[in-house]
């Protein structure tokens, strides 16, 4: 199925202002601090190693990597807006030599030579609104041999559910079909994904699928929940900490995985 690139971008342009308030919260600032910590086990140790955060919108992992100290990431993205947004962070935080923000489409990345990095990942789900084949090979294409591609895709599962939730009967029957989801909330259509549609795009691309895991994996409990009882949940250190040694757990429970709200392929290039 093509997807469009017009409404992908049109739509992030126009939420591009509104975008980083989705990770406000105590919840979804834990899910980011869960990204880094599924990111930080793949990322080479060497600060100056070439990161490609592809799909990268307005620099939600970008700069806290930078804030690690990571000092050649490269954030590309197809809305100008986000990319804007993000540069306008990392200018107020002084990261700016270390971060470049280039528009640029994903499934294209002809202003990178072959095996430019070091470690790519794609977070954000933007591997269900555009040719995630042409991605993948481009990822291949980009990334060194033995490098890691950290990617993550949206989980079948979780949006059958909550289709099921609405008795949405039409979303229901495209979805168990096609693999389609067209949210009510989106101009564009998406590819959701089993995890066994993830290890077939992967091995169809000749790259080595090492590991899938959970990435939000109590999403559907905390979600449930208002804010203000997420902030007694998440009170001090101990309770991060607890509920991170859960997430580690769950996230690599093949049991639990489909019950995420997102899927994590580790991959690599042999
Ligand atoms: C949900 S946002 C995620 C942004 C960021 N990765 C994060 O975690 O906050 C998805 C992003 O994917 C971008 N995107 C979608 N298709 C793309 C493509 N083919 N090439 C580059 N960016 C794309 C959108 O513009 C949007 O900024």
């Amino acid at each position: 199925m093509k997807l469009s690139h017009e409404k992908v971008v049109e739509e992030h342009n126009k939420f591009a202002y509104e975008y980083d308030s989705y990770y406000t919260g105590r919840y979804n600032e834990f899910v980011r601090e869960i990204e880094l910590d599924i990111l930080s086990e793949y990322l080479p140790k060497y600060k100056t190693v070439k990161i490609l955060d592809a799909a990268g919108g307005t620099g939600g992992l970008a700069i806290p990597l930078a804030e690690k100290g990571y000092s050649n990431i490269f954030c590309v993205d197809l809305a100008e807006k986000m990319l804007r947004i993000g540069e306008t962070k990392a200018l107020k935080k002084s990261l700016s030599q270390k971060i470049k923000f280039i528009e640029g489409d994903i499934t294209k990345l002809s202003q990178f030579h072959n095996n430019y990095f070091d470690f790519t990942f794609c977070f954000g789900t933007a591997l269900s609104y555009c040719d995630a084949e042409s991605a993948l090979e481009e990822f291949k294409r980009v990334t060194k041999n033995k490098g890691f591609i950290v990617l993550d895709f949206k989980n079948f599962y979780r949006n059958l559910g909550m289709l099921i939730q609405n008795k949405d009967e039409f979303r229901v029957k495209k979805l168990m079909q096609k693999g389609i989801y067209s949210s009510k909330y989106h101009a564009f259509k998406e590819i959701d994904f089993r995890i066994e549609d993830i290890a077939a795009l992967i091995r169809k691309s000749g790259l080595k699928l090492i590991k899938v895991l959970g990435k939000n994996t109590m999403y559907q409990y905390f979600s449930k929940i208002d804010e203000k009882k997420v902030n007694r949940l998440f009170k001090d250190k101990d309770d991060v900490d607890f509920f991170m040694q859960l997430d580690k757990k769950l996230r690599e429970d093949a049991s639990f995985i489909p019950l995420s709200l997102e899927i994590v392929a580790i991959v690599k290039k042999m």
